[in-house]
């Protein structure tokens, strides 16, 4: 062991200073692959405290550290890419009692979503994210990264579930604001800070969740397009129409039967179709008629719709939108590319971002799909990720064209080391400054994720 090896294990036990390459390795990789690293030591603190302390050494020997949930960013964020510390905080996953008045639950940052969820559920609330991710997404991370996925439409994102948080600044100072006060003007909302803030600022190890009704009562419909304007139209229609509208998912027709291929799933219908939209709701009561009347309301009509109430039926018609991360993983590690537009641009940029990757990358596939009501599109490139030049000509291209369109070059996975370089696009030389001027105040040593996010000083 090292220097700081040693004195990380005086603080977490040796059991939790893992060291050995074949066991650090996946605590170094990124989920896609795309972002391969390598760390000298994973710590595993067992508590506020232990991370208070491993934070204190790591600055005192200006060691730098990335902190760590459960891996499924998709920026490389999380991962070590130039030979940090890697600070996993798995353990601290213990998750408090739901208190039903207040409907809110303290969670550690290394709780599973699918066990904060269980536990909410079990209590008649639920948890206003949701991602497919679930098992694996952990609470510092999401809190971190501000997580988005498929129900921002009702409940908005990660920030507007926080109601407080317990995060360790790199001087081992621990700040805690847990109260979750519904009402609380007493200062800057660091908990609102810290969101989005990516680890950079401080590491999180506690959140106080709000928590949201848990809907027993749900209906999904999969309806089919001849193209992506009557499908966005329609969206908007339903979120419109819709007071119970969890979700409104967009996905097209060489996406559909690339999952098909992958996943073996019978297509929805007997003809393939350009474009396609999942629309749930959920309530109390049975919202199947209120879906059926906003969906006969439409101007253009869907050429296709399948209807799912059960359980069963509905898990078919969500796998055919959640399956796309992993049929498009299944061709090897692409360039992932999470961006919004504004609700008029976003038909608009379906065929213009299809033309600017094939212009960048000739013969790569480009897959969309994502969420329409938020008018955030994952933009999938296969075959791309060759030399790391055309990777950048086609994040360029995409990136360069979001910007053009008044969008955001991050909807829900973070800056990360992926983007750092093109913050510029959406962030003034005023709004950067003032970003590094908090990052000084925050993490004064510089050693919390330092090549995430901020862009890399000239
Ligand atoms: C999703 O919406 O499925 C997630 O953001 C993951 C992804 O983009 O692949
Ligand atoms: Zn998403």
């Amino acid at each position: 062991m090292t220097g700081i090896e040693r004195a990380l294990a005086e603080v977490v036990g040796d059991a939790h200073v893992l060291t050995a390459p074949d066991v650090t390795a996946s605590y170094a990789t990124d989920w896609t692959g795309r972002f391969r690293g390598a760390t000298p030591a994973v710590v595993r603190p067992g508590s506020a405290g232990e991370v208070a302390a491993v934070l204190a050494r790591c600055a005192a020997e200006g060691v730098a550290v990335v902190p760590q949930g459960g891996n499924t960013g998709l920026v490389g964020g999380g991962v070590p890419l130039a030979g940090e510390v890697v600070l996993s905080l798995r353990r601290l996953a213990t998750i408090g009692p739901v208190d039903p008045l207040a409907a809110q639950v303290t969670a550690g940052a290394g709780a599973t979503l699918a066990a904060v969820q269980r536990t909410a559920r079990d209590e008649g609330l639920d948890v206003g994210v949701d991602l497919a991710a679930r098992d694996s997404a952990t609470i510092g991370g999401m809190v971190a990264t501000n997580a988005g996925g498929l129900r921002v439409v009702r409940h908005g994102p990660m920030r507007a579930q926080v109601a407080g948080v317990e995060a360790v600044r790199s001087t081992g100072e621990v700040l805690s604001h847990l109260g979750g006060l519904a009402k609380d003007n007493t200062g800057y909302d660091l908990a609102g800070l810290l969101c989005g803030s990516e680890g950079t600022l401080a590491v999180v190890t506690a959140a106080r969740l709000r928590l949201v009704p848990r809907y027993d009562q749900r209906v999904t419909a999969l309806l089919a397009f001849p193209g992506v304007e009557p499908a966005l139209a329609a969206a908007g229609a339903a979120r419109h129409r819709l007071v119970d509208l969890d979700a409104a998912e967009v996905f097209f027709g060489d996406g559909l039967a690339l999952v098909c291929d992958v996943t073996g799933l019978t297509p929805p219908f007997p003809d393939p179709h350009d474009t396609y939209l999942l629309l749930e709701c959920a309530a109390h009561d049975d919202p199947a008629d209120r879906l059926a009347a906003a969906v006969a309301g439409l101007a253009d009509q869907p050429a296709a719709v399948a209807v799912g109430t059960d359980t069963a039926t509905r898990a078919r018609l969500w796998a055919y939108r959640e399956s796309h991360t992993e049929a498009v993983q299944a061709g090897g590690p692409p360039v992932k590319l999470d961006v919004t537009l504004p609700a008029a641009r976003l038909a608009a940029f379906v065929p213009a971002v299809r033309a600017r990757v094939a212009g960048a990358a000739p013969g790569a596939r480009c897959i969309l799909f994502g969420h329409a009501a938020d008018g955030n599109l994952h933009v999938n490139v296969m075959g791309a990720s060759g030399p790391p030049s055309a990777v950048t000509d086609v994040e360029a291209a995409v990136l360069g064209l979001v910007a053009e369109l008044g969008g955001s070059i991050s909807a829900e996975h973070g800056i990360g080391t992926a983007k750092r370089a093109f913050l510029h696009l959406n962030r003034s030389p005023a709004e950067l400054a003032a970003f590094a001027a908090i990052k000084h105040a925050l993490d004064p040593a510089g050693i919390l994720n330092p090549n995430a996010l901020l862009p890399a000083r000239a």
